[in-house]
């Protein structure tokens, strides 16, 4: 990875934060996205320390908040001429609805719009970068997902866990739209599930959820944030997917994800609808 310039975002914790650690350790140059100064700061000390690199930046972004992701962008491009892998990262599960400072529903506009804005942003700087590679951290739960475009923002019901598995079905519709849209491009886009790992995730939903991830962590049921980042790591510096788009991974292995998330009519609406959201359709 010498030589490489590497975003991950969601780097001040969890799968996020290894996956940064260890693309530094090959010796990229990794722009750490957080959204808070200090975790973020506390992250890179830990990742110089453990790796020994001085290659490590933090900018950071809520990447729920749209301005934000233009700032991000805008500052990625003002002190970086190239973006050889874009590792999509920072998710959310919610339990109870919330709106993002756009109105917009949080685990759409945080695990979905994120991903969409960022990448978009920053197409054309991959795109100049090739070999370049996306990286989608999905999850296995999209089977569970049902996209419903008359409620997409599910103000008429709200259950957590199935607009999660909305979510990172969504992921996928855009991993496979956008590795069609990039065919012959010299990008390659790609998406994952990290397996059941116990980090931080959930634990922004109260008391309850908080001990039963602690609990996980504790009983050793799960994996490491470690074993979870193996196949982000893997996707974004293994020789043996250069070249390798549009599909699905668990476990370094290429796998079918759901009936679902190959409906190419739902990719090219969820992204009509997606541009329009963030205002990407006007340029
Ligand atoms: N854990 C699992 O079992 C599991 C399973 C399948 C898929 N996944 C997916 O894996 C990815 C990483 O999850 P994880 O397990 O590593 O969770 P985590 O430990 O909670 O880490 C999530 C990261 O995203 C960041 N983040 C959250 N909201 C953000 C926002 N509004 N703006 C910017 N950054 C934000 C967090 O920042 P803070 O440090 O500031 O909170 C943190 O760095 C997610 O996409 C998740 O859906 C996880």
């Amino acid at each position: 990875m010498q030589g490489k310039i590497v975003m991950v975002t969601g780097a001040s914790a969890g799968i996020g934060k290894i996956t940064a650690q260890e693309l530094a350790r090959r010796g990229a140059h990794v722009v750490m996205v957080a959204r808070s100064r200090e975790r973020g700061e506390e992250a890179l000390a830990e990742i110089q320390k453990a790796t020994g690199s001085h290659q490590l930046d933090l900018l950071l972004a809520d990447l729920s908040s749209q301005e934000s992701i233009r700032q991000l962008a805008a500052e990625f491009r003002n002190r970086y001429s190239h973006l050889h892998v874009l590792v999509n990262n920072a998710g959310a599960f919610f339990m109870k609805r919330q709106e993002s400072v756009d109105r917009l529903e949080m685990t759409f506009a945080l695990n979905h719009l994120g991903y969409f804005m960022l990448t978009n942003l920053l197409l054309d700087v991959v795109k100049a970068s090739t070999p370049a590679r996306i990286v989608n951290v999905s999850s296995m739960a999209h089977q569970q997902g049902r996209l419903d475009f008359t409620n997409l923002q599910n103000k008429k019901s709200y259950r957590g866990f199935q607009v999660y598995a909305q979510s990172k079905l969504a992921n996928l519709l855009f991993t496979y739209e956008l590795a069609r849209r990039s065919e012959g491009s010299g990008v390659t886009v790609n998406a994952l599930h990290p397996g059941f790992v116990t980090s931080n995730f959930a634990k922004n939903n109260g008391a309850a959820a908080r001990l039963v991830m602690n609990l996980a962590g504790w009983l050793r049921v799960g994996r490491t944030p470690e074993q979870g980042a193996e196949t982000s790591i893997y996707l974004a510096s293994s020789p043996e997917v250069a070249g390798v788009t549009g599909r699905y991974f668990i476990d370094k292995n290429a796998v079918h994800s759901s009936k679902a998330s190959y409906n190419e009519s739902d990719a090219r609406q969820l992204w009509q609808i997606s541009e329009q959201l963030t205002g990407l359709e006007k340029g």
